[in-house]
């Protein structure tokens, strides 16, 4: 039976970059997500590939309308749809509907449905307390994240721990750290992303958070997410993405390595993430097999040639307004020098 890949989040950025990889190679995608801001897949996709793609509205906390996604018979799920974690503090509640409830809700139907591939799910580094990677670098979170995100990511852990215990449910959680590239502008931790856009687009930016993290290129973390899907596994794994682990002053000096006109423009200030500020990626590499990490400054070079294409798309045609806030876009310009990236409360 050919493959045909149910998608959640598909409007976000993993989402999009997961759709784009899964029409390139001209699988069947069913995109599922509750919002109707579709820039993402319009930004990485062209007309022609967007069509490829079928993108149903569905709110995956609400099991009628989950059920009714897995009517469209799915050989493979990737569950992505999520608030991240200024929404989960921002409403707790409706992050665990979202997050939980909606993880439970795709467990059960992807269930009912006999689905016989494992069900990939993003679990998160948010899972992790930052005192997990003192002296060590961690494979699992103690159980003592420091956002509600986090603990809901835990939750969804153990809710696919349960499915495979009691009902012999395959499932691999994956855990991206910081993602970032074209179309990564929502979240704690895109202000990476915003830092490269304003830097391509001749703008000053600070990023309000420093120490180190791991980084892992949205098409790489997309591909790491289609290849577990393909793996052929039994039981619950929850595995931790390859990536490239860098001080936020190195992420600083490679912008200014690929933007030399940015420096000086581009900083950063602040706390570093609640997150260890590197995993063990090896169950990923033995469950699921190699995957590609991107060189960061090749990541960061291809994201400028994506922010710098789009203002000259538009800028062409006029629309520039339209086109900045395209993929998060916002043209600062012509603000002053103390321009700032989202004050996001640590
Ligand atoms: N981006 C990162 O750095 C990162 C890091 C760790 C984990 N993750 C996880 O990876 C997944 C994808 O991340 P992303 O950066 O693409 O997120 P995103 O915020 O860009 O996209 C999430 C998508 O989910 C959709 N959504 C929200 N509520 C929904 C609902 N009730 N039903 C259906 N769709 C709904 C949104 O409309 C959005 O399009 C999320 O689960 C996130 O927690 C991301």
């Amino acid at each position: 039976m050919p493959e045909r890949f149910l998608v959640t989040g598909a409007y976000g950025c993993i989402g999009a970059w997961t759709v784009r990889q899964l029409v390139r190679e001209g699988v069947e995608v069913i995109g599922v997500d509750a919002g109707d801001d579709d820039h993402r897949v319009r930004e990485l996709l062209d007309a022609v590939e967007v069509a490829a793609a079928r993108f149903v509205k569905a709110d995956v906390s609400d099991p009628a309308q989950v059920a009714d996604v897995f009517a469209l018979d799915p050989t493979h799920v990737i569950h992505l749809a999520a608030l991240q974690v200024p929404g989960c503090r921002e409403d707790p509640v409706l992050g665990a509907r979202v997050n939980v409830v909606g993880t439970a809700a795709l467990f059960a139907a992807a269930l009912a449905h006999g689905l016989s591939s494992p069900i990939v799910y993003a679990s998160s580094v948010a899972a992790f307390a930052a005192a997990d990677g003192e002296g060590h670098v961690p494979t699992d979170p103690s159980g003592q994240p420091e956002t509600h995100y986090g603990v809901f990511k835990i939750a969804n852990e153990g809710t696919a721990r349960v499915f495979a215990l009691e009902n012999s449910l395959a499932s691999i959680g994956l855990r991206p750290s910081v993602v970032y590239g074209a179309c990564r502008d929502t979240g704690l931790t895109s202000a990476t992303t915003a830092a490269m856009r304003a830097a391509a687009h001749g703008s000053n930016y600070t990023i309000p958070f420093g120490g180190s993290c791991e980084f892992q290129f949205a098409p790489d973390a997309a591909a790491a997410f289609i290849a577990a899907a393909r793996a052929p596994f039994t039981g619950a794994a929850v595995v931790n993405i390859p990536g490239t682990t860098l001080a936020i002053e190195e992420v600083v000096a490679e912008i200014e390595r690929v933007v030399p006109e940015s420096a000086g423009r581009i900083g950063f200030e602040g706390p570093p993430l609640p997150f260890p500020e590197a995993l063990d990626s090896s169950r990923f590499r033995s469950i699921v097999g190699t995957v590609g990490v991107t060189p960061f400054g090749q990541g960061v070079a291809e994201t400028v040639g994506h922010f710098r294409r789009s203002v000259n798309r538009v800028t062409r045609d006029g629309r520039r307004a339209q086109s900045l806030v395209a993929c998060g876009g916002r043209d600062t310009a012509a603000a002053s020098d103390s321009s700032k990236g989202p004050p996001w409360p640590l």
